[in-house]
């Protein structure tokens, strides 16, 4: 049984919040297979500034991807970890962007969200992931901060190993 993790991250935080998870479940003998979303063409600092960013994520939601290894198989897989950065109160272009390419009917699937503020900011994650990708969203939460609790980590890690368990 295998489960991959499908994360975008700028700063550095979601790819910190997802690998933590990934230990996680690889400690209780998970496989767990990582791919890393990078948009064709990078956002420039400053961030907040950068109008491609903020059309991109407001506006025509997406931008071109490429997945690091390489193309996922999601069929392989039993379950769907997907994580993004909230920009703009919203979820970042590069992971709505996988979803819209990869949807997969009643994929379990995970979502998890980072940001600043400590608001409901996943379940936007987990409404694209649903409609646009038709996934079956087990669990859905967001992590603030740039030191993520480790009892938050622990409670996605258990979450995720109860889901693989049900039906
Ligand atoms: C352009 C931009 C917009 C952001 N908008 C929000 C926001 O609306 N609400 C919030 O709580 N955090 C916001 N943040 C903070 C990020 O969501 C937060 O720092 C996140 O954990 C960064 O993830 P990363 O390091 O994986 O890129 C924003 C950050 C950037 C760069």
């Amino acid at each position: 049984m295998r489960i991959a993790a499908v994360f975008y991250s700028k700063t550095g935080i979601t790819r910190k919040v997802t690998l933590d998870i990934v230990d996680g479940l690889k400690k209780e003998g998970i496989m767990v297979d990582v791919f890393e979303l990078k948009p064709l063409r990078d956002y420039s600092r400053p961030l907040h500034l950068n109008p491609r960013l903020i059309y991109e994520t407001l506006i025509k939601k997406t931008t071109e991807i490429t997945v690091i290894p390489h193309e996922p198989e999601l069929k392989d897989y039993k379950l769907i970890i997907l994580a993004s950065p909230i920009w703009c109160g919203t979820i970042a272009p590069p992971i709505r962007e996988f979803i819209k390419k990869y949807k997969y009917s009643g994929k379990k699937a995970v979502c998890i969200t980072t940001s600043m503020l400590p608001l409901n900011y996943s379940k936007k994650l987990k409404r694209v992931a649903e409609r646009e990708g038709k996934y079956k969203v087990i669990h859905y939460v967001n992590v603030v901060g740039r030191k993520p609790y480790k009892k938050v980590i622990d409670s996605i890690v258990r979450k995720i190993i109860e889901g693989l368990a049900k039906e």
